[in-house]
């Protein structure tokens, strides 16, 4: 994808390598697959699942998994992770959480979206599409960050936010799916009362072998959000005043010296169609 044509959604998400990212949330992937009741024989859709984090341990319980994502390289790594695991129960496939049109009506009886839909843009559109695919009775379950929430990702995004450039007019920011009252408004607009709606402050731990610096410098390097506040903090000649807020950040929210466990606060969500 190039030029005028370019989806900046996808473009972000296709930048840098986040299955170096992912390498750090394996754990709490697993254990959050089991906690949202899972089961074997299930149709499970997880949308923007990366190179599987979630998707293969909903397989691995037995579910009859699809992966779908809207950075091809990602789809590509999460094929790749179920054939190397010998997985046939789950596939990846590329496809946008604001038009799933490759997918049918009530398809899933569970759909997941751990940290995906939430980057997606129009967000009445994506929930809209979440509630199309799921079948009448099934769950649609949401991790989201929420805004200025103190742990590790709200505050990545926040500082960031203050290197970047203001994003265009009509921008909805992404955490904005981290606010009960802005997810019961976009569920009620895909016909999906408040109160088939919950939600559940949950834990996501982030887990690394070094330091909270070199974690650091995997984001740096790898997570397209992140390599975009670096190059326009590199541009207002910003960077290192950028590094030095980060590893602050990084090393305050550490738990395990020696090494990097960072847990991280998100709102689970969860609506009944
Ligand atoms: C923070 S990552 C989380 C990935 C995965 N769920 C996990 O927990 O490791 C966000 C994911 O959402 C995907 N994404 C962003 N916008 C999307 C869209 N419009 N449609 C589908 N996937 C999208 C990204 O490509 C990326 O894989």
């Amino acid at each position: 994808m190039s030029g005028a044509s370019a989806n900046p959604n996808q473009v972000l998400w296709e930048k840098g390598d986040f299955t170096r990212i992912a390498a750090s949330m394996r754990q709490s992937g697993e254990e959050l697959v089991r906690r949202i009741g899972v089961r074997a024989g299930l149709r499970v859709l997880d949308l923007g699942c990366g190179d599987g984090t979630t998707a293969l341990p909903a397989a691995s319980v037995g579910a009859e998994v699809l992966g779908v994502d809207i950075a091809r390289n990602l789809v590509e790594a999460g094929n790749r992770r179920a054939a190397e695991l010998g997985v046939s129960n789950c596939r990846f496939q590329q496809g946008d959480a604001t038009n799933l049109e490759a997918l049918p009506d009530r398809a899933f009886d569970v759909v997941v979206s751990i940290f995906g839909a939430m980057f997606a843009p129009r967000p009445f559109e994506v929930a809209k599409e979440m509630v199309r695919v799921t079948r009448p009775g099934g769950r649609i379950v949401m991790g989201n960050w929420i805004p200025n929430d103190p742990t590790l990702v709200a505050q990545i995004l926040r500082i960031s936010s203050a290197y970047t450039p203001p994003p265009p007019a009509g921008f909805v920011s992404p955490m904005t799916w981290g606010i009960e009252g802005d997810v019961l408004e976009r569920f009620a607009g895909a016909g999906i009362p408040a109160e088939r709606v919950s939600f559940v402050r949950d834990t996501f731990v982030f887990r690394f072998a070094g330091s909270p610096a070199q974690l650091l410098d995997e984001f740096r390097q790898y997570y397209g959000p992140t390599m975009n506040a670096f190059e326009a903090a590199e541009r207002s000649g910003r960077a290192a005043e950028l590094q030095a807020e980060l590893e602050r950040l990084f090393d305050d929210q550490n738990t395990s010296p020696g090494a990097t466990t960072i847990p991280a606060t998100f709102l689970r969500v969860e609506a009944t169609r």
